[in-house]
């Protein structure tokens, strides 16, 4: 469903991002684990057409679209859940649900309904200030809000930034239904051990490198993996 083919981005002279492919199939949960600075978040954004690339390609379903700019990507059901969440504070959260479903101008009801089954607590609070929510909160809602764009492939930047084991157990809970509702997910992640029992597939990004990939399993028995991102 994504494949990414000798990607290179960076900001000016840094380059971020050197000669990364990878690809995601239709119906997985990938994961990718790296350290801070490892370029992670770039990755999410030159797919997500936030950063410009420099050298590569990005295929949609077979479609090149390393150039498009990022409105039309989510469009084709591309949808990022971005890093530290940017949820809209001095709106309630009913509006911020509303305003993921921008491509679209009615038809919302369906869509309300079931972000409010997968985070009942949303719910809720649907009158409240998206401001006044907890961080756990505010990340099921930053979640809630790509999933009203009706996405095909939705990638999460670290969405267990921050939060209380529990809370992102109930996260992660939900993006195994949202796989099973046929969304393909792609996942960065910083709970290595939660993304890889998580994950179908993984890789590893070091220095804007990819340096390992495998299935979740083979990566977390992976001596390399247990040594600099398990503790072990
Ligand atoms: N706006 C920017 N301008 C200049 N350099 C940047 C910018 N954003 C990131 N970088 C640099 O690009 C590299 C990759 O950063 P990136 O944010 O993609 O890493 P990351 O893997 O997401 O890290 P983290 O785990 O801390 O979120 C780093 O060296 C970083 O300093
Ligand atoms: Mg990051």
């Amino acid at each position: 469903m994504l494949k990414i083919d000798r990607l290179a981005s960076g900001y000016g002279r840094i380059k971020a991002l050197h000669d990364v492919s990878l690809e995601v199939k239709a119906g997985e949960i990938v994961a990718l684990v790296g350290a801070n600075g490892a370029g992670k978040t770039t990755l999410l954004k030159a797919i997500s057409g936030v950063q410009p690339i420099v050298a590569g390609q990005v295929f949609l379903n077979g479609v090149e679209i390393g150039k498009m700019p990022a409105h039309r990507r989510v469009r084709l059901g591309l949808t990022l859940v971005p890093e530290g969440r940017q949820i809209f504070a001095p709106l309630s959260v009913e509006d911020n649900l509303r305003i993921g479903a921008w491509t679209r101008a009615s038809d919302v009801a369906g869509d309300l309904d079931q972000v409010y089954s997968y985070f009942p607590i949303l719910n809720d609070f649907r009158n409240r200030l998206a401001g006044s929510l907890s961080g756990g909160q505010q990340q099921m809602l930053a979640v809630g809000r790509a999933l009203m764009a009706r996405p095909r492939m939705l990638l999460l930047d670290e969405p267990s930034m921050g939060l209380a084991p529990l809370v992102f157990k109930q996260i992660f809970s939900v993006l195994k239904s949202i796989r099973q509702s046929g969304v393909t997910v792609f996942l960065v992640e910083q709970n290595v051990n939660a993304a890889l029992h998580l994950a179908d597939r993984a890789y590893v990004l070091e220095m804007g490198r990819v340096t390992l990939e495998g299935t979740g399993r083979e990566l977390l028995s992976d001596p390399r993996v247990q040594a600099a991102y398990l503790g072990v």
